[in-house]
């Protein structure tokens, strides 16, 4: 067994939280699904979604670890009984596959990052200018495709979990409180810049109206395909249904007010994604990509490069831009393997360092095909978080809400006083709403998957194998 450490300060803990969900998850995956989901319509069922499912379900994942002060596995066990641990083996698992991919993308950022050390961005893309006449496609789609795959890839994917491993089998957790200090603010405001100067550019308004205008036709005759997505974007931002938030509310020594930081968390996090947002589709617009969907896993890069080629000061903006970024998915990408380790230090009695080595190195191996073809990003991304995160995630709320419930509220109520009517309110939507959503998602999340598996995944073997 570990001796169970605890957060120095609550601020401290708010930090760690923070750095863990503010992410990849905010600033490349959220305008690419947004794009997908045809903008505003599916912001708004995004932001609801935060608000109904996020937030009273990152409060049952803080009753949980600080009510066990276990790892997930262990705390499903201490809670529901033997089985459970079954059900916290789900969350370790969904962190393992997600960790896997989500190192290849960091990866990027860093090579992104360290490039403009070579170059300016405009100077990369002159590179780039006749493979894109010829192929007809932006000259920073084709510098993304060049990135994004290839030995490039698969050496930063070996850097970042290299990194991983070195820091979690360190246990370094004043570095990373450090690292989100200077990061959250950072982001904060060179996207907060970058959307200023997002604003000036001409043509950017039809962004905005992409983004900010939803149409509710559109929400009614596409919710099967914007429910799952919005679902699993706000699980996967705020590191839900993985065991994080009940891992890092297991070093919660005192009892303080769990609202309180789960409003300053969600908050942080969803202000972010929402800035990133406002970057990414006036800057799409604005340079003639009226489709933002089609962008997929690269938007970001393809955007975000042009602006950087084409603004005074851009190289070193592009540099503080992507640097940040990594900083931030590096934070992230330490909380995954910090609990897949901890289960296995917790559980199996093994070291730290041989933990974070051994699983690192299956995670790793496990993200290698993505180096090679996007299509594995999809595979991968779209089983951990369509259908793992959901199942986990409603496992839990089950638990919570029907089998335990008397702990939980009291739980709750801890540092704040009574709940009065909000505690029973809170049970409820863990109870019966919650539930039905995280039913129907889990559903939508199944078939979308077994569509994905048997039409694009079968075409892309059908061709290459
Ligand atoms: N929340 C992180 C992000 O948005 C990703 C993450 C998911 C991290 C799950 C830890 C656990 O980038």
């Amino acid at each position: 067994m570990v001796q169970r450490e605890t957060w120095a300060t609550r601020t401290g803990f708010i930090l760690a939280a923070v750095g863990s969900a503010v992410g990849l998850g905010n600033i490349w995956r959220f305008p690419f699904v947004t794009g997908e989901g045809g903008g505003a319509a599916f912001l708004i069922v995004y932001l609801l979604f935060v608000a109904l499912v996020g937030f009273p379900a990152i409060l049952v994942e803080f009753v949980v670890g600080r009510r066990t002060e276990r790892n997930p596995v262990g705390a499903l066990m201490q809670l529901g009984g033997n089985v459970w641990k079954y059900v916290g083996g789900v969350f370790i698992v969904t962190g393992f596959v997600i960790l896997s991919y989500y190192s290849v993308v960091a990866g990027w950022f860093v090579r992104y990052f360290l490039e403009g050390f070579r170059d300016s961005y405009a100077g990369h893309l002159a590179g780039y200018e006749s493979a894109a006449a010829e192929a007809g496609e932006p000259a920073a789609a084709i510098m993304f495709a060049d990135f994004s795959t290839g030995t490039g890839a698969f050496l930063f994917h070996t850097l970042i979990m290299a990194l991983s491993i070195v820091i979690i089998a360190l246990g370094i957790r004043r570095g990373i409180e450090l690292a989100v200090k200077a990061m959250v603010p950072a982001i904060l405001l060179l996207l907060g810049g970058m959307a200023v100067w997002a604003f000036t550019l001409p043509g950017s308004g039809a962004g905005y109206q992409y983004y900010l205008s939803p149409d509710f036709g559109v929400i009614l005759e596409n919710w099967q395909s914007l429910l799952p997505a919005a679902a699993g974007q706000a699980f996967f931002t705020l590191s839900l249904g993985m065991g994080v938030m009940i891992t890092y509310a297991s070093y919660l020594g005192e009892d303080r007010s769990l609202t309180r930081d789960a409003a300053t968390i969600v908050g942080f996090d969803t202000g972010i994604a929402f800035l990133a947002g406002l970057v990414v589709f006036p800057v799409f617009f604005a340079g003639g990509i009226t489709e933002p969907g089609a962008g997929g896993a690269g938007a970001i890069f393809v955007s975000m490069t042009d602006a950087f080629a084409g603004l005074p000061g851009g190289r070193l903006l592009g540099i503080l831009f992507f640097g940040t970024v990594a900083i931030a998915a590096l934070s992230s990408a330490i909380s995954l393997l910090e609990v897949v380790t901890a289960y296995v230090i917790d559980e199996k009695g093994v070291e730290r360092w041989k933990a974070a080595l051994g699983m690192g190195t299956v995670v790793y191996l496990l993200g290698v095909p993505v180096t090679f073809d996007l299509i594995f990003l999809d595979l991968l991304d779209l089983f951990a978080n369509g259908i793992l995160l959901v199942f986990g995630a409603l496992v839990l709320m089950v638990l919570v809400g029907w089998i335990t419930p008397s702990f939980a509220v009291e739980e709750l109520s801890k540092g704040i006083g009574d709940l009065g009517v909000w505690g029973q309110a809170w049970i409820w939507a863990v109870r019966v709403p919650i539930i039905v959503v995280l039913v129907v998602t889990l559903y939508l999340g199944v078939t979308d998957y077994v569509d994905f598996l048997t039409q694009d995944f079968a075409g892309w073997i059908g061709e290459n194998l």
